[in-house]
């Protein structure tokens, strides 16, 4: 038996633990940053993602809170360093760590994240502990990877979209994934289990970037908490300018490139003549038949779970809210 709002318990039950468990101390300036980052919110997702795990697998989900925590904490710590890297100056609807204090107090402060989210992986339950630092290590130097990839793919001439997918794999479809599988080990799933849930977490991890990429340029500015049109103003190759540059007319395409050529200086006409050629090429509606491939994807992988219908069905809803989702 699934109980009634699972989902929100488990949220609900992370964010009291996180309050629980403050960053703070001295010096101020290296704490009150990650005390900042963490309590402004954010939607949970992978650490809801690793209690579900290990709760559908049997476990108390208390077993996997520390855990839980280390992938929030090594996501924020992330994306401390991606808005300095994507000069980015609001998120969650706040100003960026960078912008409130300053570059080299994101640097730091996100390394100091990214050491806690490593103590607080190391205190799973001695028996899993080896496997679970395993996984972890392995994700966050696939993030890495994945992040240069990003960075390389903004200088290029031309990106496939196999190229694409394999960089949102690694920036972002890894820990979505990883979460999962550190979450089943934890709740005693066996490895044929854990590594299914594994691969369900890289297809909704991709659907994910991809509804991320498309919010980026369409989205309700009040709702995303994020700039609209950031990856445009860094000439990022997200998967709409990809579509963009591969679906358009020698003309189109020669537009395309004029306008991601324009400086920062002329930011708001540049957003807006980008906006306008995928308006002509229907690049939104392109993108969302790309993420709801990957969420049928992810869902037919649920198939061989030894799961009953019913803890299946929590996956199947969360997954479709993710793919729905408007921050
Ligand atoms: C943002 O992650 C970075 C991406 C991988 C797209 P989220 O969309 O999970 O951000 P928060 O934590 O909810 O703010
Ligand atoms: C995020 O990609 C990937 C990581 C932070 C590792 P984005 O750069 O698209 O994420 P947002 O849009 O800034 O949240
Ligand atoms: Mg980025
Ligand atoms: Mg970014
Ligand atoms: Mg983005």
């Amino acid at each position: 038996m699934v109980e009634d709002n699972l989902i929100e318990k488990l949220q609900q039950r992370f964010e009291r633990s996180l309050k629980a468990c403050p960053f703070t101390g001295e010096p101020e300036g290296l704490y009150a940053p990650i005390d900042y980052v963490l309590s402004v919110g954010g939607k949970r997702v992978r650490p809801v993602l690793c209690l579900l795990a290990c709760r559908l697998y049997g476990g108390d989900e208390s077993v996997a809170l520390k855990a839980a925590m280390g992938l929030e904490v090594f996501h924020n710590f992330t994306l401390l360093h991606d808005d300095i890297m994507d000069r980015a100056e609001t998120r969650r609807g706040q100003e960026t760590v960078h912008v409130k204090w300053n570059d080299n107090t994101a640097i730091l402060s996100g390394d100091a994240m990214l050491i806690k989210a490593y103590q607080l992986m190391a205190s799973v339950p001695e028996a899993s502990s080896a496997r679970v630092n395993e996984i972890f290590s392995k994700t966050a130097l696939e993030v890495c990877e994945g992040q240069q990839y990003d960075m390389d793919f903004e200088g290029r001439e031309q990106v496939s979209t196999d190229e694409y997918l394999k960089m949102i794999k690694l920036k972002t479809a890894v820990l979505l994934a990883a979460s999962l599988q550190i979450g089943a080990l934890l709740g005693g799933a066996d490895s044929f289990n854990q590594d299914k849930l594994y691969d369900f977490g890289i297809q909704l991890g991709l659907a994910f970037q991809l509804r991320d990429d498309l919010l980026d340029a369409f989205g309700d500015p009040g709702l995303f908490g994020k700039k609209i049109g950031g990856d445009i103003l860094c000439g990022k190759r997200s998967y709409l300018r990809i579509m963009a540059e591969q679906l358009a007319d020698e003309a189109t395409k020669a537009e395309l490139d004029e306008a991601f050529s324009m400086p920062a200086s002329k930011g708001a006409q540049k957003i807006r003549r980008v906006l306008d050629i995928y308006k002509r090429l229907d690049i939104q509606k392109v993108t969302e038949e790309a993420i709801e491939k990957r969420f049928e994807q992810s869902i037919s992988l649920l198939d061989s779970l030894d799961l009953d219908p019913e803890q299946k069905d929590v996956l199947t809803t969360l997954a479709h809210d993710l793919m729905g989702r408007q921050r």
